[in-house]
């Protein structure tokens, strides 16, 4: 027996309306070719209309940057007609290029379907189907997270993590969590981010004690300075801390990656001392070899909390069963809109069976080739560029000696020369790339990395 909805999506005339759809996108955006300069005839409007919309805001925006709506893989329009790379996709969202036919396709179905947004108290079948996709791939080595929450922000995700760490280890007040990490920027997560500006007046919520982050060029010092600090926060506060939060690479720090010994010799403790362990995936979730960043550091058997957010379109809550939050403890009006839901699911097959994944994955090799570039302009520069540092599509670089001021600056001349990147850290500051994974070529890299180095001329 079929339902009504079932014979909707196989209308023809959907079918066919989705085919003309896509040929649409597909021919417009074969006009985007390359960088292009800004249309003059376009530019006083399009100034006028930014800075309305900064007045509006509250603030300027970071960049002179609004999109015209269409783009092309790595390539995208600004409403000025002016052609840039987006090599930071929105900080790490538009995972699956600009103007992806496919994932336009799957929006498709989300687009007309019977609701805008999909809620804890009314979901569709896709709600389903994706919390399961979701949940396998996040047990598939072993982990014991099977249960999937989703909600809208990376910030609500970890709250709502938070929560339940908080919940089952009552009445433990305090978190553990590492120096210079980024949580969101809810009153909770302000103070989970160590980052002082970011809680500037604002009444504290949570107590954490800090870690000193690994330090690769000081392995087995690194490991004994963080073991250390936390067993004497322990010490000084017993049978106090719920949960340890691990940025397992730290992104707004500048991608800052951890090591798997490092974390095992801290999560040893946390067991030791009942301590929930919680990986905050929101900007690591398919940019490593494997799609959670936890079974990259091969750390499943011992996550009990973990969260996605940015490339998922969706974000989400993983958690063990006796991590199970008490009725009323989590729910929101929404969960995400139903286009958003659709493109998760296409985003999570691709990532998982579209070969971008291990040793041999796209990824990696779009990291070998960037990295390589990076170091070929570090060689020839080493007053002016340090690095470059990450893995697989999280990669950054110090300019400067991680000077804030000339990073920033760098950042704008590189954006006026066709590249969006963003700043990332403090002492040091660096530069940051998120690239649109699904459609990014080596091609589109190479000329990136031309446009990097002229940038760097233009320099003093
Ligand atoms: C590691 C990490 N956690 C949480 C967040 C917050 O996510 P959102 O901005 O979607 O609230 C971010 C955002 O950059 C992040 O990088």
């Amino acid at each position: 027996m079929k339902t009504v909805g079932h014979g909707f999506f196989q209308d023809p005339r959907i079918k066919e309306a989705k085919k003309l759809l896509r040929a649409a996108v597909e021919e417009h955006q074969k006009k985007i070719t390359g960088l292009r300069p800004a249309h003059p005839e376009l530019k006083e409007d399009y100034l006028a209309l930014l800075k309305k919309f900064g007045d509006l805001r509250g603030g300027a925006l970071f960049y002179q940057y609004l999109g015209s709506g269409i783009g092309n893989g790595a390539l995208v329009e600004l409403a000025d007609g002016s052609v840039k790379y987006d090599f930071i996709t929105g900080i790490g969202v538009h995972y699956m290029g600009h103007s992806n036919p496919d994932v336009i396709e799957a929006q498709i179905d989300g687009a007309i379907s019977n609701t805008v947004m999909n809620g804890h108290l009314q979901q569709n079948t896709d709600s389903a189907r994706l919390v399961e996709l979701l949940s396998q791939q996040a047990c598939k080595n072993g982990a014991a997270i099977k249960n999937v929450f989703l909600t809208t922000s990376g910030a609500m995700a970890n709250e709502n993590a938070i929560k339940m760490m908080f919940q089952k280890r009552a009445p433990a007040s305090r978190l553990f969590a590492f120096e210079k990490c980024f949580a969101g920027r809810t009153l909770g997560m302000a103070w989970l981010t160590d980052k002082a500006a970011y809680r500037e007046g604002l009444p504290k919520t949570i107590d954490v004690d800090y870690i000193p982050f690994y330090c690769e060029s000081d392995h087995q010092g690194s490991i004994n300075l963080a073991v250390n600090a936390m067993k004497k926060a322990i010490a000084r506060f017993p049978k106090s801390h719920a949960g340890f939060v691990m940025e397992l690479i730290q992104g707004e720090n500048g991608s800052w990656v951890g090591n798997t010994e490092y974390f095992e010799a801290l999560i040893k403790v946390c067991k030791d001392h009942d301590i929930s362990v919680f990986a905050d995936e929101v900007q690591s979730w398919g940019r490593t070899h494997e799609l959670f960043a936890f079974q990259h550091f091969k750390l499943d058997k011992h996550i009990d909390v973990a969260s996605i957010g940015k490339n998922s379109q969706v974000c989400a809550t993983f958690f063990s069963d006796d991590h199970k939050p008490r009725p009323g403890l989590v729910s929101q009006t929404f969960t995400g809109a139903s286009t958003q839901i659709a493109a998760s699911l296409y985003i999570t097959k691709q990532i998982v069976e579209g070969g971008y994944l291990g040793a041999d994955g796209k990824i990696e090799k779009l990291h070998q080739r960037f990295k390589g570039n990076l170091e070929k302009i570090a060689q020839k520069h080493p007053q002016k560029i340090k690095g470059p540092w990450g893995i697989g599509a999280m990669v950054a670089m110090t300019l400067f000696n991680g000077d804030a001021v000339k990073t920033k600056q760098f950042t704008y001349k590189l954006f006026d020369n066709g590249v969006l990147s963003f700043m990332a850290g403090a002492s040091p500051a660096r530069v940051r790339f998120l690239m649109p994974v699904l459609k990014v070529t080596l091609e589109d890299i190479d000329k990136v990395c031309e446009i990097i180095e002229k940038t760097l001329h233009e320099m003093e």
